[in-house]
C-alpha cells in the first residue's frame, strides 16, 4: 500500500517569445517561468496529491534544494532522492511562441545517472502489496522493474518518452503498460500480438481513456471531462499518477479512471506541470457534478 517512483526530476525553464529563434538568433523573452517537472516528479506529485504514500527514488545535482521543499509540501517523501555531486539536476529549456508551438530542449544530468546499486538499498523495502512506477526518463529501469517484481509488487510503467529498445526491455517485469494515443501506436506497430503484461492503460487526450484488462478482456473507458485547455504538460503523468494511487488505495478501476480523468481536466485548465496537479478534495468536488 504505497507508490515508489523511479522518476526523473526535471526542472522547467519557459520561455515565452515572439517567435522561436532562428539559427544564429538572440532573442529576449518576453517571460520567463521556473516550474517543477520531469515525467517521474510529476507521477510522483499525482500519487501523493491523490492519498497514496508516496516515495520518489530519485537524482537531482546537489544544488536546487527548492525542488525538494515543492516536493516535500505536495505530501512526496523525499528521503531517497540522491544528491549527485558531479551532474546537474535534470532540466528542460522550454520555448513557446504566440501560437504556443514550442522547441524544447532536455538536459537529462542526474536523472541518467542512477545505477541499479543506488536503487538497491530503498527498493529492498518494496512489499507484495505496493507499487512501483517507472518512465521513460531516467537509467536503472530494468533493474528497478526486476526488484520490485521479484517482491510481487505491481509494476506500472510509461512507455514516455517512446523508445521501442527500452519498452522492449523492460516489458517482462511490467504489470500495466501506460501510453499515451501515439505512443500506443507505435508500440503496437512495432509488437503486433499479445503483450506480456495484465493490462494497459491508453489515454487519448481530449477524447478519454481506457483501461484494457487482458487477463479478462474487459475494456473500462472513460470520456475526458469538457474543459478549456490552456496548457496540456503533465497531463498523462497526473492521470497515470492518479491512476496508480487509486488502484494503491483499494479503488476499483472504474471509479480510479474517473477520478483520474477529473484531475487531468484540471491540470489542463492550468499553466505548468508538477505544480498545476491539483489535490484529491478538489478533484472530487470536480467530477461529483460531472456525468
Ligand atoms: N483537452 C483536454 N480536455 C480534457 N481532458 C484532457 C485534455 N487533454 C488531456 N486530458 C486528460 O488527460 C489525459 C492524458 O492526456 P494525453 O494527452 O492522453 O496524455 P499525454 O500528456 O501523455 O500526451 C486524457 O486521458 C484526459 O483525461
Ligand atoms: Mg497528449
Amino acid at each position: 500500500m504505497a507508490i515508489w517512483n523511479l522518476g526523473s526530476i526535471n526542472i522547467d525553464h519557459v520561455y515565452r517569445l515572439d517567435h522561436l529563434p532562428r539559427p544564429g538568433e538572440t532573442l529576449a523573452a518576453r517571460s520567463y517561468a521556473k516550474g517543477l517537472g520531469g515525467k517521474g516528479a510529476n507521477q510522483s506529485v499525482a500519487a501523493a496529491c491523490a492519498g497514496a504514500s508516496t516515495h520518489h527514488l530519485g537524482a537531482m545535482g546537489i544544488q536546487d534544494d527548492w525542488v525538494i521543499e515543492r516536493l516535500k509540501s505536495r505530501g512526496v517523501c523525499t528521503a531517497h532522492i540522491l544528491r549527485l555531486p558531479d551532474q546537474a539536476t535534470g532540466h528542460a529549456n522550454i520555448l513557446l511562441d504566440g501560437q504556443a508551438e514550442n522547441a524544447i530542449v532536455i538536459h537529462p544530468g542526474a536523472n541518467r545517472a542512477i545505477t541499479a546499486d543506488m536503487l538497491e538499498k530503498p527498493l529492498s523495502a518494496i512489499k507484495a502489496r505496493d507499487t512501483l512506477l517507472i518512465q521513460n526518463e531516467t537509467s536503472a529501469q530494468v533493474e528497478a522493474a526486476r526488484i520490485a517484481r521479484r517482491a510481487g509488487a505491481r509494476v506500472i510503467y510509461s512507455a514516455a518518452p517512446f523508445g521501442i529498445d527500452a519498452v522492449a526491455a523492460v516489458l517482462p517485469h511490467v504489470t500495466i503498460l501506460a501510453m499515451n494515443a501515439g505512443e500506443a501506436e507505435a508500440l503496437f506497430a512495432a509488437m503486433p500480438g499479445d503483450l506480456p503484461v495484465e493490462g494497459l492503460l491508453i489515454t487519448r487526450g481530449g477524447d478519454g481513456a481506457e483501461y484494457r484488462d487482458l487477463a479478462t478482456g474487459t475494456v473500462h473507458r472513460q470520456a475526458a471531462f469538457a474543459v478549456n485547455p490552456v496548457d496540456t504538460t503533465g497531463a498523462g503523468d497526473t492521470f497515470a499518477g492518479y491512476f496508480a494511487a487509486l488502484l494503491d488505495r483499494r479503488e476499483d478501476v472504474p471509479a480510479a479512471l474517473r477520478l483520474a480523468a477529473g484531475a487531468a481536466a484540471l491540470k489542463v485548465t492550468r499553466p505548468g506541470a508538477g505544480d498545476a496537479i491539483p489535490g484529491l478534495e478538489e478533484v472530487i468536488a470536480f467530477v461529483a457534478n460531472r456525468t
